[in-house]
């Protein structure tokens, strides 16, 4: 795509732009040179992962362009890369008719099939020995795109495969869709691509947690999570859920007159290599061309073992003739071609017996539904349980005791049933009757309008309790390691342990006597018991288990204080006021802290050598930044929160909790939002960049 040549050239520009002056004073700047710019980092970004420069310096740019395209609104071109943008909502996708029919691939699952692929296209072909080219089998949901006169100008799903839905807004949210291709220069005029969109492993993860931390249902696997993403009416929602997208395939081409068909056409590998070379994510790099069936069948097992090293889900290879003249020739069924086919993977997938139901209680006393199935390996694994989330989802899926189901492990994602085959019924199944009360403590289960989930609100709960204390010694949390969840159980079944405090006041003379207790083991937990009072506050925090509060507003929490216990003045408005902390949130630290149990429990603590007080803020004497006052809002270019807020104590600076006019400054960031409202509208505050805030401690 860019040669050596035109790399130097555009990093040496970028390097000009970015350090000669302030990007935001770019005035005269070629709009169409700075558009070249953002589109080479865009690709160096999202086709080649390889970055040449930051996140911030990037966006200094696009704001630049933003900038001059507001100004001068007649310079903006349909391809300019701030048209990503997403405007409003879609009302609805107009259905949309596909230049060539998106057919299917055949199936194969082993040598012999393949072997039985390669006789017919011979015998088809007429040839001795056929070239194939074998590239992977994305598992993500499949799309065709139009460019026209080099701009992306269409964008549908498969639909049927005749007609799909045109989602062209949702598709311009994917980074590794290039808006514009120089097709002209190899003499096309309309083009049809298909490829397929992904979300890969680490933000299908991400996805699914946000899901379930929510009150909603996690999706089975990454390709239900990007193909209904491609519907999703609101496209600023599809730019946040990461997509990408591979393309593999020209279905249909014109060219510009007098124009001939150019060699790369003519080839699969060519086609490949077109793509790649005008910017679009083609497998160019894993595709692999062979003569004969053999090589194929060992690249493609190759591949297999590959499989769980790569970043996205594939289900498969692809195996293709690879002259077009050959494929033409060869034609296909009104299914599929003749001259492609799958080779499929190891079935994630398995069938499974649901033998049972347990519900099991959280350390915020949420009832989950756990099902007990007949063990069954899938993708590696054996599973015997998984869990169902909640009574909706239950009745979602129509599961029944003593369905056969469908389960999916897809990569190292947990487990999920895909749905109960009905058709396999016998009759006896049963229907899952949701508990009213708690199966640990008994007492009645609530559940809050518009959530999901049955609770436990019995704070004495045993269940609870449990896992509470399971919580507070976890890794992230106060780290005291050698306890662990059997542990934790043994000595609270055994009356050892009552509750958190109980871990500092543990009679080491009856464990000893356990068995496997010896005298090291006692000695380490000891240790680690002793080491954890040391732990700073955001970890103690993160520790109480706090419904909403994790790791990141444990931190915000932490910073917002000089003594934990002090939270039981703060009002819901004033805890609303700290970073990232919603009505919600704010309701459940509040809820927390007005109770009179966890206090005197904070208190206890306290007596038995833990921290309580935030040390770091007592140390803030002399420094660049004495006697001023800091908060930071929006997602930073490139310090992390708390790595930014240390730096404001370590300079003898304050920080704030909340805009107000005791405010100095606010830091802002990426998507700032009411703080900085607020802040605008106080004469007093500052609003300055992390840039800024970098060059008043000397760091720039
Ligand atoms: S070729 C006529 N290549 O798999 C061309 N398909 O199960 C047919 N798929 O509908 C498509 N990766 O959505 C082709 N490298 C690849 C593919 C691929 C994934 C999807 C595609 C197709 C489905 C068939």
């Amino acid at each position: 795509m860019y040669s050596k040549e035109q790399t130097k050239e555009l990093q040496k520009l970028t390097a000009e732009l970015i350090k000669k002056q302030s990007p935001f004073s770019i005035k005269e700047q070629d709009a169409e040179q700075l558009r070249d710019i953002l589109r080479f980092h865009e690709y160096r970004y999202y086709i080649l992962n390889d970055p040449l420069i930051s996140d911030y310096e990037y966006d200094q740019l696009y704001k630049a362009l933003e900038k001059i395209e507001k100004e001068n609104p007649g310079l903006i071109t349909p391809d300019s890369p701030t048209q990503r943008v997403a405007k409003g909502l879609t009302r609805d996708f107009p259905t949309v008719q596909h230049l060539v029919p998106m057919l299917s691939l055949n199936n194969s699952y082993n040598a012999e099939d393949l072997i039985d692929f390669d006789r017919k296209a011979r015998e088809l072909t007429g040839l001795d020995k056929i070239e194939y080219c074998v590239e992977p089998k994305f598992d993500g949901g499949s799309i065709s795109l139009i460019y026209e006169n080099d701009l992306l100008t269409r964008g549908a799903t498969r639909g049927d495969g005749v007609e799909g839905d045109e989602v062209t807004t949702n598709m311009k949210q994917i980074r590794s869709l290039p808006l514009s291709a120089k097709f002209s220069h190899y003499g096309l005029q309309q083009v049809e691509i298909r490829g397929e969109v992904l979300i890969n492993k680490s933000n299908f993860k991400k996805y699914n947690e946000q899901l379930i931390e929510q009150g909603e249902d996690p999706k089975a696997n990454p390709r239900n999570a990007a193909a209904g993403t491609l519907r999703i009416k609101d496209s600023s929602e599809v730019a946040k859920r990461n997509l990408e997208a591979f393309v593999y395939h020209v279905s249909y081409f014109s060219l510009v007159k007098g124009k001939k068909t150019p060699e790369e056409l003519t080839t699969h590998s060519g086609s490949l290599q077109l793509l790649w070379d005008l910017g679009f994510r083609s497998p160019e790099k894993e595709k692999k061309l062979f003569k004969g069936i053999d090589p194929v069948i060992k690249y493609c097992r190759d591949f297999e073992i590959e499989r769980d090293n790569l970043p996205y889900e594939i289900d498969g290879m692809v195996i293709k003739v690879n002259e077009i003249a050959l494929q033409d020739k060869m034609g296909m069924t009104s299914h599929h071609p003749r001259w492609a086919i799958a080779y499929k993977f190891k079935a994630r997938q398995a069938t499974s017996k649901l033998l049972n139901v347990e519900f099991q209680v959280g350390r915020t006393g949420a009832v989950t539904p756990v099902a007990k199935l007949d063990p069954v390996a899938v993708g590696g694994v054996t599973v015997s349980s998984i869990s169902i989330h909640n009574e909706e989802y239950i009745k979602e899926k129509d599961l029944r005791i003593g369905d056969a189901v469908l389960i999916e492990r897809a990569g190292d994602v947990i487990p999920q049933i895909v749905k109960s085959l009905a058709d396999a019924r016998t009759g006896h199944e049963m229907k899952i009757h949701f508990p009213k009360t708690c199966p640990a403590c008994n007492s009645k289960l609530f559940k809050e309008v518009e959530e999901a989930v049955w609770r436990c609100t019995n704070i004495e709960c045993p269940a609870q309790v449990v896992e509470r204390i399971i919580h507070f010694v976890s890794k992230d949390a106060m780290d005291i390691r050698g306890f662990g969840d059997a542990n934790v159980r043994k000595f609270y079944e055994l009356g050892l342990l009552k509750d958190i405090p109980g871990i500092y006041t543990l009679d080491f003379t009856k464990i000893s006597g356990m068995e496997g207790f010896g005298q090291k083991s006692i000695v380490n937990l000891q240790q680690a018991i002793s080491n954890s009072k040391k732990q700073p506050l955001h970890r103690l925090i993160y520790a109480l288990g706090i419904r909403f509060v994790g790791e990141t507003t444990a931190k915000t929490l932490a910073q917002a204080i000089d003594y934990l216990p002090d939270f039981k003045n703060f009002s819901l408005e004033e805890l609303q006021n700290l970073e990232d902390v919603g009505p919600k949130v704010a309701g459940s630290i509040h809820h927390f802290f007005s109770n009179k149990e966890n206090i005197k429990m904070l208190e206890e603590l306290e007596k038995l050598g833990l921290q309580l007080k935030n040390e770091k803020k007592q140390l803030t004497t002399g420094g660049n930044l004495s006697g001023q006052s800091f908060l930071f809002t929006g997602t930073l270019p490139t310090l992390k929160r708390s790595d930014a807020e240390t730096m404001v104590e370590e300079n003898g600076g304050q920080l704030l909790s909340g805009v107000s006019a005791k405010l100095n400054y606010l830091v802002v960031g990426e998507d700032a939002g009411s703080k900085l409202e607020k802040a605008k509208k106080i004469n007093t505050v500052k609003i300055i960049s992390e840039d800024e805030f970098l060059q008043m401690i000397g760091k720039k």
